[in-house]
């Protein structure tokens, strides 16, 4: 397992664990976490699952890929650490993660 802690809208700060394999989006989905609509399901259209990779995890992670970028650049609130979650795939590199959930999504 690995543990992330998610800063929600609020300020209230959630440690949930996600398993390997699964997208940031899916385990905060599954622990409730504010802010993480995830309206689109995953399917990388919709923007709701947006947040903010503190460092060191965010230089960790692979570069957005254009579909991603192209969705951020609509976005409101964005950051240069900001990612869509449903499209970071949960690995033991993450354990630890600090995930910023933007005011804009409460
Ligand atoms: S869940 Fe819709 S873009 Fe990520």
């Amino acid at each position: 397992m690995v543990w992330i802690e998610f800063v929600t809208p609020s300020g209230d700060v959630r440690r949930v664990e996600a398993s390997e394999g699964e997208s940031l989006m899916q385990a905060a989905v599954r622990h409730q976490v504010e802010g993480i609509e995830a309206a689109c399901g995953g399917s990388m259209s919709c923007g709701t699952c947006h947040a903010w990779i503190s460092e060191p995890w965010s230089a960790a992670l692979p570069q957005p890929e254009e579909g991603e970028r192209s969705i951020l650049d609509f976005g409101v609130h964005i950051r240069p650490q900001s990612r869509l979650t449903c499209q970071i795939q949960v690995s033991a590199a993450l354990d630890g993660a600090r995930i910023e959930v933007p005011p804009s999504q409460s």
